[in-house]
């Protein structure tokens, strides 16, 4: 009775939702389904909103970026409590940041950031720092081919383009390799983040590099690695050894594929941001401030360790 007094006390002052004991309410946009990683990243979020006892209104956008804006129009006019945006490219989210914004919702960006001069119109980006994902890609390889001698012709297949992971991969790797006159990008092109892509377009770079050697493959993700590595094979070439086949995300097809002896590394990209996301929602809501950047922890899996890690990857 008392409860029920305090509650509608609340109400009264005008006081949102959450603080008169409902639930938070918050409206994520998801990119889509393109990746094992982005799979993983979905299960994530969902199953994190259920143990923290949040009500997700979950959108996914296939892909498309309006869709994107109007799931977050949507979301604005359900007036709910705290937006999560996993943006699938960095620009043209300007506008209806500033919507959010101007409705007194607060926006996490998560996974991908955008390309904003006014970082006011999200309070947190929390997710990888891709640029030292290709870093790391490229400083394997840097150890890979030392001591060897004459060039080493390496393939990209880059992600969607205009997004932030496809972006900062490549301007990683590239970054690492630069001081390494030996090691030449000599094909590099979008696949979309995709398996499908991957094989279709690793199959027109060793078409189109006939009669010359392809030593490596750069994948920006496991996905398009995966493609790939068949796409090679159906040449009646080894992935893994006529060409070594460099990855990132660290889903557990590509362990699979490192214990087959068809990948030789995979760089960490974790997609489990669902538990961080929840709690620096409800620490929002609590009136904390968020840090402004979370920052996700990863590591590099080289084949040699593939069938050790095997059994404890958790997507
Ligand atoms: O933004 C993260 C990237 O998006 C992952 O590396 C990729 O697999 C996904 O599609």
């Amino acid at each position: 009775m008392q409860r029920r007094h305090a509650l509608a006390a609340l109400a009264a002052v005008g006081l949102p939702a959450w603080a008169a004991g409902k639930p938070i309410v918050l409206g994520f946009s998801q990119i889509g389904a393109e990746s094992a990683w982005r799979t993983a990243n979905s299960a994530s979020i969902k199953q994190a909103a259920k143990d923290a006892g949040i009500t997700l209104k979950f959108a996914d956008a296939q892909q498309k970026q309006e869709n994107q804006i109007k799931a977050l129009r949507a979301f604005i006019a359900q007036k709910v409590d705290v937006i999560a945006l996993s943006p699938v490219v960095e620009t043209g989210f300007g506008t209806v940041l500033r919507e959010a914004k101007a409705a007194g919702i607060p926006v996490i960006l998560t996974d991908r950031l955008v390309k904003e001069a006014d970082e006011s119109l999200w309070v947190s980006f929390m997710g990888s720092d891709f640029v030292e994902e290709g870093r790391r890609a490229g400083r394997w390889l840097i150890d890979k081919t030392k001591g060897g001698t004459g060039e080493v012709r390496i393939v990209e297949l880059q992600g969607t383009v205009g997004a932030a992971p496809a972006l900062d991969r490549k301007k990683g790797f590239e970054e690492a390799i630069k001081d390494q006159p030996r090691l030449k990008i000599v094909r590099s092109q979008t696949a979309d983040f995709s398996r499908a892509k991957g094989k279709e377009v690793m199959e027109a770079f060793l078409k189109a590099e006939a009669g010359r050697k392809v030593d490596v493959l750069y994948a920006h993700n496991d996905d398009m690695a995966l493609g790939a590595i068949q796409a090679i094979e159906e040449a009646g070439l080894k992935p893994g050894k006529d060409i070594l086949v460099i990855s990132i995300d660290g889903v557990r097809a590509a362990f699979e594929a490192m214990v087959a002896g068809k990948l030789n590394v995979t760089v960490e990209c974790s997609p489990l941001l669902g538990p961080p996301l929840m709690q620096a929602v409800k620490d929002l809501k609590a009136g904390k401030t968020l840090p402004r950047r979370i920052v996700t922890e990863e590591g590099v899996f080289p084949a040699e360790v593939a069938a050790r890690e095997l059994p404890k990857r958790r997507y």
